[in-house]
């Protein structure tokens, strides 16, 4: 049985994972009614991929005899400036989820709870790529900045990206 000092945690980052999902769908979104497919498209996998962190949070939940609750999921600013705000915002986002992951591993250690270190180390692990996948936009978009001829083909490369399910059954 997880205590439930740990289960809160998790519960809150089920929120935390599916509001990333909500985020990333608008910014997809904003990226679509420009005309950039490729970008909304790297934005819209990146959605699928938070539904599925949340979601693999709440199947541990169970697994652990505990109750996944559901909470009320903000509603994410729906206007951008530009690709290159979003992508500022994605890296700041990200850095901020780690920072979330990080507590939940700090807490799970220090209610000895190996069981759950184990399992939250995968996002520990997942977020050095998600923050330096980000990082690696964030810059290339601030060098791009709104030249279409440089952002085209950073559109057609990112059109690419395709959903892999992290947790397949
Ligand atoms: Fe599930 Fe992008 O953190």
């Amino acid at each position: 049985m997880i205590k439930d000092s740990l289960a809160k945690a998790l519960n809150d980052q089920i929120n935390a994972e599916y509001y990333s999902a909500y985020l990333y769908l608008t910014m997809s979104a904003y990226a679509d009614r420009l005309g950039y497919k490729g970008i909304a498209n790297w934005l819209g996998v990146q959605a699928k991929e938070e539904l599925a962190h949340g979601t693999h949070i709440y199947h541990y939940l169970l697994e652990r005899g505990a109750a996944p609750s559901f909470q009320d999921i903000k509603a994410p600013q729906v206007s951008y400036g530009s690709l290159q705000e979003i992508f500022e915002k994605v890296l700041a986002h990200e850095r901020k989820v780690t920072e979330l992951v990080n507590r939940i591993a700090d807490l799970a250690l220090n209610e000895k709870d190996h069981a759950a270190y184990h399992f939250i180390r995968w996002y520990v692990d997942e977020q050095v790529e998600e923050e330096a996948d980000a990082e690696d936009l964030a810059l290339k978009f601030s060098r791009i900045g709104n030249n279409p001829g440089q952002l085209y083909p950073l559109d057609a490369q990112l059109g690419m990206r395709r959903f892999t399910d992290p947790f397949p059954v």
